[in-house]
């Protein structure tokens, strides 16, 4: 893979990427512009969301029961409204509508079906700390007609394509289209993002572990025992890890994904109604399984792969172990009982 040269503009990233696919028609291209206009419109809200009336809670709750906050409703609709006009999709779906939204018939429609977590992060919102977009693409499997849920309850290995915003210290877009994976910064002064961090891979190993251990009570022996091991000193396996846990998947994904370590979202039985865990299968781990694997890192569920799982429903959760393969197959060996 040919080293790419730092600083160029992401929509030139993307047309090289274009002339080296046989056949791309461009369709791709365009979406994920109209993604990143989105992103710039959102990251704008974000970055003065203390001085206008975007903080606080809709009042409303979604399909998890969670409490919908104004940035999470407005990223949702700000997403579905760029990409409706693309003509390259076909449905939406998204963690904050309980079902698909289809492009009108009357719309120009095309192939692909975009679903999104609008804003990953909601209870950070308010706090400052980071918080992310997370997308994930498939090409439907019908020519036209009414988007039917088959065309979109799929594996993540199918994704044709699958990312994230991150707006922290400065905003930044993670993707891959199958082919490695790529990261721009957003130059605020020009508006553009700029490849900053070309072919990203993720060390086989970390030193990190990032998991919310205040649920430490409600988790599996086995898991537990694996927490415990990560946190027993042993210089051999750089153990202790550090632990770092901000509270926003794609804030501690991304800094694992730079680094290394594992982040973990076990099941857990603090809520009865969520016996697999918080986080979405189809709007958070599989798209964050699919940019995992391009960078030489892995995902499971604690024993299954990510993108090998068939969704039943749109909302399902999934437990989530993603990071550095080594650091996944050692979590993965205590839950079986190996270790
Ligand atoms: P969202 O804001 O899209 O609902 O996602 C929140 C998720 C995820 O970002 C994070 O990893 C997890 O919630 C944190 O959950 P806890 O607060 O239970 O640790
Ligand atoms: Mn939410
Ligand atoms: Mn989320
Ligand atoms: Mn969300």
């Amino acid at each position: 893979m040919p080293v790419k040269e730092v600083g160029i503009t992401v929509t030139e990233h993307l047309l090289r990427e274009q002339r080296e696919t046989p056949y791309a028609t461009g369709a791709f291209t365009q979406l994920l512009n109209e993604l990143i206009v989105a992103a710039k419109i959102i990251h704008r809200e974000v970055s003065k969301a203390g001085l206008v009336d975007i903080l606080g809670s809709t009042g409303s709750r979604n399909v998890y029961g969670e409490q919908v906050q104004k940035l999470d409703d407005f990223a949702n609709h700000t997403i579905i409204r760029r990409v409706m006009h693309t003509g390259h999709v076909c449905a939406i779906a998204s963690e904050e509508d309980a079902d698909i939204v289809e492009v009108p018939q009357e719309y120009p429609r095309g192939p692909y079906i975009l679903l999104i977590d609008p804003l990953d992060g909601s209870s950070n919102i308010d706090v400052n700390a980071s918080i992310g977009t997370i997308f994930s693409i498939h090409r439907r499997l019908k020519d036209d007609g009414p988007v039917t849920l088959d065309e979109v309850l799929r594996k993540g290995s199918e994704q044709v394509a699958a990312g994230y915003f991150i707006y922290g210290s400065s905003t930044m877009l993670v993707y891959s289209t199958g082919k490695g994976v790529n990261g721009f910064t957003l130059n605020p002064g020009l508006g553009e993002f700029l490849l900053s961090h070309p072919n990203i891979t993720m060390p086989e190993r970390g030193k990190i572990y990032s998991v919310n251990e205040g649920n430490y009570a409600y988790w599996d022996e086995p898991v537990r025992r694996y927490v415990d091991y990560l946190k027993t000193p042993d210089p051999e396996t750089s153990r202790p890890y550090t632990s770092r846990y901000i509270g926003t998947l794609v804030g501690d994904f991304h800094r694992n994904l730079l680094k290394g370590g594992i982040f973990m979202y076990p099941a857990d039985r603090k809520d009865p109604k969520k016996p697999r865990g918080k986080l979405r299968l189809l709007f958070e781990a599989a798209p964050l399984a699919f940019i995992a694997e391009q960078a030489g890192g892995t995902a499971s569920d604690g024993s299954r792969r990510i993108l090998d799982l068939e969704p039943e429903t749109l909302h399902d959760r999934v437990p989530l172990f993603i990071g550095s393969k080594d650091d996944v197959v050692t979590a993965e060996k205590f839950l079986s009982g190996e270790l």
